[in-house]
This record gives structure tokens, C-alpha cells and sequence, in this order.
């Protein structure tokens, strides 16, 4: 049997991922990246480019550049590029022809089956057209396959019991949610809503625009000139800005040489602060949050009926969507995986249950423990010191690094004492503790004022590096914890063991009475000795 291969056809991104031994993988090209940008155009010289040469040549000449071909995919646009006239079908070909070469190059043989990914709000037309592209770029495309339900399978490959799974993907230009329910070989879609004009695009020129504002405010009112070079970079550098807060608390932005005036050279340097850029894009992220209503509604559900929540697409990897989601359904179990490749390793898999093949869900690592530090908290009975403050939540994927902001709290404050724990306790002390350090000779400030930055960074080897840093004058320590006690695993791991200890309580004889007499029992017993 030939090779079967899974394509995410994004509007920003696309990926093909193939199955080895059952477990789906993403095709590098070869420069090894996974990602192939879905931008198409013609050289000066009339050379066809793809991906990455095309992005680049966007910004220069955009007239010969196609971008968001998506967006038109069923409906009679065309584009001229060079001498020619091409459908959305033919620009989207020549992306999936483009993955083609890419798998068969890697491996070595000749593929013509494939599973692609569209939307859940796709009509007929648009996945008709999508189908015609595969065609086009030489594939017998065995199913088009909704993407929500794509993400889902990469976390319960036909799971046992019926699921319900809400998957919230937030991408480079579009936003979906989507209520799929999985029982057995069928999959449904039971509801999905979303903004196809929302994405990690409009955060990006959000960011554009306050980063104008702070160079003028930086330059006696002097505006970024609007050519289209100068906001390129500008843009350019939001996105990087952007991704750098996904990981930091602060992060700068420096580009010189933006703006000639005369003889002077201005340039911009400005520290941007992750709560700014969560200030900003708040009233968008609000705006998804009661998309999952609609959804929910449609599917005539409530937060209860949910067995999952699954986060997909690259925007997600902002903290503050991860928290939202989290608190507008509270008590669901929230997942991410590869956030922007696990669509198309959901297709891959699917084309190997197609195909017939063996296949199995993927083995996540994730941290079983939640991991933090102590800090004085608001809590409804007012402030509490020693307070367990959670900054990687139990069952985040690995790797993984976030960090937190905390104030100092009382007048001339002169150091902090940084408690690592981990377990699940709201009081600190009750937790494990891993280890602390000190950061000390902070400069003389009223209490509340320093902001100490807490990152915590859990590599693959289980190892957890705790860095703390005062902002103001950069003092900073840090401490290392190797914790290979509490060796991370897997979900399948952890699915089993937790299955197992349900059914321990399941088949438990005896009522809690009996439990608790027994415990007072043996507590006597263990006084005598
Ligand atoms: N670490 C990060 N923090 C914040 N945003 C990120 C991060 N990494 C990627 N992104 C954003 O994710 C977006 C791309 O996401 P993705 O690859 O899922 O899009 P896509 O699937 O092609 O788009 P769409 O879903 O709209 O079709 C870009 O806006 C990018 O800036
Ligand atoms: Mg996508």
C-alpha cells in the first residue's frame, strides 16, 4: 500500500504530515521547516516561487504576490500573474503540489493519496473547489476533512466513550469555534461559529499602531512616515514583539534608523509590557469568547456537556487567550498540542484509518504537577501571604516556559525570597516544595512598586530553571530544579493511571465510614508503637 499523507491548507500557513508506525508526523522541506507560508507569486523573471521566497517578495511586490487565497476558494476571483490568469483552485494546486514534492523528496516515493483539511463553515462550493485543487495538484484526495475535527483526533483517536470537544482555533487571519462529538468511527460537528476577518493579523497591526504612537511620543510628536517600506518593518517587528510576550512579561522592541529627518536619524526603542499588548486586544478576544456561546447554544449544550476543550492555531499560544477560554468555561479540562501543526496530524491520521493502517493517538508529554511559587494573594478573605501562585498549570504540554509578574509588598522592601512548589494546593506550604532563592538589594521603593519578573522554564529533560528579575535595575538570580522525581507523563500515561485509580474507587467494598473507621484504626495502631 502507498503512502498516505494529511494537508492542512491554511489561510496563512500549510503543513502535509504522513504516518509512521501509526504516529503522525509533519514533513520538513529542506531547510526543515514544517511551515510552507500560503503565499504564491511570480519573479520579475517570470520564476514561479512558493512559501517562503514568495513571502518575502510580498512586501516588494505585492502585485506579483497572491496571499489569503483561502478567503476566495469557491467563488469565481482570479488572479493574473505574469502572462496568465489563475482560479483559487489553481493558486491553492500549486501550494498542495508544492507539499507533494516536498513528501516525496523526503521519502522518496511517489504519493497520491490525501486527506485535506477546510474549515467547518465551508460550504459545498468552497470544498468542492478545494477538492478540484487536490486534483489539480495530482492527488486522489480520499476526504475533506473538517479541520476542528482534525485537531480532536490527534487527542482521542476514537475514543472509547462518546466525547464532546470544543475546539477554539485561533489562526493568522481567521477565528472558528467549533462543537464536535466523537463516539466510535463517526465524528461530527455539531456547531461552529466564527469571524473569518479575526486573527493573529489584527493583533500584529494593533501593535503596529501603538508602537507608531510610542515613537512619536518618544520624538516631540514626529509621525513614522506611511510608506509602505517603513510600516513593513514596523509590522514585521509588532509580530516579533508579539511572539516574544507569548514567553515574557516585558519585551523591547528596537529598530533603528526608522525615520531620517535632515542629518538625525530617529530611532525606535520602546519596552512593551505583556498586560499593554493584552490591553489592546482584550475587546477582540472578548468578542471570541461569545462565539463559544453561540456555538455552544447551537449545539444545545452548556460548559457541563463538555469533555474538552482543545486550543488550536498560533494566536493561541498568547497566555491571555489560554486564561480567558479557561475562565469562561470553567471546569473543562483545556488541551494544546503543536497548536499549528496538530490539524494536520489530525489529517494524517485520518488518512490512515482510511487507508487502513494501524493508528494511534499521539504520545503528549505533559507537566503532572502544577508548578509555582508562594506569594501574598487578594483572596475573598482579604490578603494572604503564602499563597500558592500556579505558573505552569498542571497538564501543560512540554516543553514550556511562562512567567509572571509580582510586586514587592511592603515599603523598602530590600529582597525577595522566591519559594518554588509544586502540587495543587491553593496554600503553598501544603504543596511540594522544590526549592528557593533570593534576589536581593532592590533599590529602596515603596511596597508595590518593584515589578519582580518570575519565569519558569520546564525543558524536555524534566528540568525546571526558575529565574526571577527586578525590572527596574535588572538584579536577578535563579535556580535550577531537576526533577526527575516527578518524572513527567505522558497523557496516555496519564490517562491510565487516572482511569486505574477510578476504578480502584469504583469497586471500593466499603462506605466512606468504613474508610475513615479504618484510618482511625490504624492511626491508634501506629501511636502504640
Ligand atoms: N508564539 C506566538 N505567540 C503569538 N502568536 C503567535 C505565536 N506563534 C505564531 N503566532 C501567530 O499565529 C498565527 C498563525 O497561526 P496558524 O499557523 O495557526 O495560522 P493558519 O492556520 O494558517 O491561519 P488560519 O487559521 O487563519 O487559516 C500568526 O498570526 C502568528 O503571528
Ligand atoms: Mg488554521
Amino acid at each position: 500500500m502507498g503512502i498516505v499523507v494529511g494537508i492542512d491548507l491554511g489561510t496563512t500557513n500549510s503543513l502535509i504530515a504522513t504516518l509512521d508506525d501509526g504516529q503522525p508526523w509533519v514533513i520538513p522541506d529542506d531547510e526543515g521547516d514544517l511551515l510552507l507560508p500560503s503565499y504564491v507569486g511570480m519573479s520579475d523573471s517570470n520564476q514561479l516561487l512558493v512559501g517562503q521566497s514568495a513571502m518575502r517578495q510580498y512586501a516588494a511586490a505585492p502585485e506579483r504576490t497572491v496571499k489569503s487565497i483561502k478567503r476566495q476558494m469557491g467563488t469565481d476571483y482570479s488572479v493574473t500573474l505574469g502572462d496568465r490568469t489563475y482560479s483559487p483552485q489553481e493558486i491553492s494546486a500549486i501550494l498542495l503540489k508544492s507539499l507533494k514534492q516536498r513528501a516525496e523528496s523526503v521519502l522518496a516515493e511517489e504519493i497520491t493519496q490525501a486527506v485535506i483539511t477546510v474549515p467547518a463553515y465551508f460550504t459545498d462550493a468552497q470544498r468542492q473547489a478545494t477538492k478540484e485543487a487536490g486534483e489539480i495538484a495530482g492527488f486522489e484526495v480520499l476526504q475533506i476533512l473538517n479541520e476542528p475535527t482534525a485537531a480532536a483526533l490527534v487527542f482521542d483517536v476514537r475514543a472509547e466513550e462518546p466525547e464532546n470537544v470544543l475546539v477554539y482555533d485561533l489562526g493568522g487571519g481567521t477565528f472558528d469555534v467549533s462543537i464536535v462529538e466523537i463516539a466510535g468511527d463517526v465524528t461530527e460537528v455539531l456547531a461552529s461559529h466564527g469571524n473569518n476577518r479575526l486573527g493573529g493579523d489584527d493583533f500584529d497591526r494593533q501593535l503596529q499602531r501603538h508602537l507608531a504612537d510610542r515613537f512619536s511620543q518618544a520624538h516631540d510628536g514626529t509621525l513614522v512616515p506611511t510608506d509602505a517600506a517603513t510600516q513593513a518593518r514596523l509590522l514585521q517587528a509588532a509580530e516579533q514583539a508579539k511572539m516574544a510576550l507569548s514567553d515574557h512579561a516585558f519585551t523591547t522592541v528596537r529598530e533603528p534608523f526608522l525615520v531620517s529627518e535632515g542629518d538625525a536619524a530617529l530611532h525606535l526603542e520602546a519596552e512593551i509590557a505583556r498586560e499593554d499588548f493584552e490591553n489592546l486586544i482584550k475587546p477582540l478576544l472578548k468578542d471570541t469568547l461569545e462565539a463559544i456561546d453561540r456555538a455552544l447554544a447551537d449545539a444545545d449544550m452548556t460548559a457541563e456537556d463538555l469533555d474538552r476543550v482543545v486550543l488550536v492555531g498560533g494566536s493561541t499560544r498568547i497566555p491571555l487567550v489560554q486564561q480567558l477560554v479557561e475562565s469562561h468555561l470553567p471546569g473543562v479540562p483545556v488541551s494544546s498540542f503543536e497548536v499549528d501543526l496538530c490539524v494536520g496530524l489530525g489529517a494524517a491520521l485520518q488518512a490512515g484509518v482510511l487507508a487502513g493502517e494501524a493508528v494511534s493517538s499521539i504520545l503528549v508529554d505533559v507537566t503532572p504537577h502544577s508548578l509555582g511559587i508562594a506569594a501574598v494573594m487578594d483572596t475573598p478573605m482579604g490578603r494572604m501571604p503564602d499563597m500558592f501562585s500556579a505558573i505552569i498549570p498542571r497538564n501543560t504540554v512540554i516543553p514550556t516556559s511562562r512567567s509572571q509578574v509580582y510586586h514587592t509588598s511592603y515599603d523598602y522592601q530590600e529582597a525577595v525570597e522566591i519559594e518554588v512548589y509544586q502540587g495543587e494546593n491553593a496554600i503553598a506550604r501544603e504543596n511540594v516544595p522544590l526549592g528557593s532563592f533570593r534576589v536581593e538589594e532592590l533599590p529602596p521603593k515603596p511596597g508595590g512598586s518593584l515589578q519582580i519578573e518570575v519565569h519558569f522554564d520546564f525543558d524536555l529533560n524534566g528540568i525546571l530553571t526558575v529565574t526571577a528579575t527586578e525590572k527596574g535595575q535588572g538584579k536577578k538570580n535563579s535556580l535550577a530544579v531537576n526533577d526527575t522525581e516527578t518524572r513527567r507523563l505522558s497523557s496516555h500515561d496519564l490517562n491510565q493511571a487516572r482511569a486505574a485509580i477510578d476504578s480502584l474507587f469504583e469497586a471500593m467494598p466499603f462506605s466512606l465510614e468504613d474508610l475513615e473507621a479504618d484510618l482511625a484504626g490504624e492511626s491508634a495502631d501506629s501511636e502504640e508503637e
